[in-house]
């Protein structure tokens, strides 16, 4: 049976795609620290950031496959800490990526719109990066490290995640609103942040299938919709039932990070070649709900 490890796997999508490929595959986790209620005995700790404790790993495992979801995602944690940002999200892959080829494991990497500046939209994988951001450059950068290795990598860029989370993770876009929300607190939300957000849940399938037909190469991977920040709070305030009242729409919002203004990926490629039904926002809202009735 094929081995898969996840790093990053107490992440958002990591934790999603450890769930999903158990399924599958003797599936192996590794990230900073565990979720609660993983089994650890297919739950290794690892920094990325560590060359040697990587190799170490990965020599430890020598998994076929090496799905790498850790990150620091924080975009404007990374405005103001370069060194960590590079640390993490460029020589973190680099080691990854050199511990593959040492093991010759396939690689998958997951990368951001935020490649992007944000000017034209409607972004295909032959459109040319150029980010204002550092995280960003960090994640463009990270993706060149990879390609310099003698592996086999796909690169999957993606957008604004979202999805249950557990205790321990960050609430994400749409945790925070139905929060915010159930708690009656009003928000302000922008018109002018568009982009084509994505049910993790979505994204870990899509991986699945470039596993299976072991397809390789860049691939944007998100969900159907291109809209803006504020259309995507009010459906999810009518998906859950919540107050879209309390939502109000506003031009700016003061953050330190410079955000791509329209950032929406073509998916073209990914949905031909992989034969993946990506989903618009409502048919992922509402398989979040079914999730919570279950
Ligand atoms: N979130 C989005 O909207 C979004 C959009 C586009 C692309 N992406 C990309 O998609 C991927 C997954 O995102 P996500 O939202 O699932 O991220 P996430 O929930 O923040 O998960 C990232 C995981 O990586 C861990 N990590 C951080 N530094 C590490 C290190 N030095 N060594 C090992 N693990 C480390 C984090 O641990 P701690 O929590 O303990 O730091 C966390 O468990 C990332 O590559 C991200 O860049 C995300």
């Amino acid at each position: 049976m094929e081995r898969v490890l996840i790093i990053g796997s107490s992440g958002l999508l990591g934790l999603k795609t450890y769930k999903l490929f158990s399924k599958y595959y003797k599936t192996i986790g590794a990230d900073l620290k565990p979720i609660k209620n993983i089994d650890k005995s297919n739950y290794f700790k690892v920094d990325i950031t560590n060359k040697s404790n990587v190799l170490k790993l990965i020599e430890k495992i020598r998994p076929n496959i090496v799905i790498l979801t850790a990150a620091l995602t924080a975009v404007d944690y990374c405005e103001n800490h370069h060194d960590e940002a590079w640390k993490v999200n460029v020589e973190g892959p680099r080691n990854v990526a050199s511990a593959c080829e040492e093991v010759k494991s396939n690689l998958i990497y997951i990368s951001t719109d935020f490649v992007f500046d944000g000017k034209k939209g409607n972004y295909s994988e032959e459109d040319t990066p150029n980010p204002i951001s550092y995280y960003g450059l960090s994640k463009l950068e990270g993706e060149k490290a990879i390609e310099k290795f003698q592996i086999k990598y796909a690169i999957a860029r993606t957008s604004v995640l979202f999805g249950w989370n557990t205790k321990e993770q960050n609430n994400n876009y749409v945790t925070w609103i139905i929060n915010e929300l159930e708690n009656d607190n009003p928000i302000n939300i922008v018109t002018t942040q568009v982009n084509t957000p994505t049910l993790a849940d979505n994204l870990a399938e899509a991986l699945l299938i470039i596993v299976k037909k072991n397809q390789y190469g860049l691939f944007h991977i998100c969900g159907k919709e291109c809209l803006d920040r504020y259309k995507f709070a009010l459906k999810v305030a009518d998906t859950f039932n919540l107050n879209k009242s309390l939502i109000k729409p506003i031009e700016y919002f003061e953050q330190l990070a410079n955000r791509p203004k329209l950032s929406c990926l073509d998916t073209t490629k990914a949905s031909t070649i992989l034969n993946i039904k990506l989903l618009t926002i409502s048919e992922a809202l509402l398989l979040m709900k079914e999730q919570q009735e279950r």
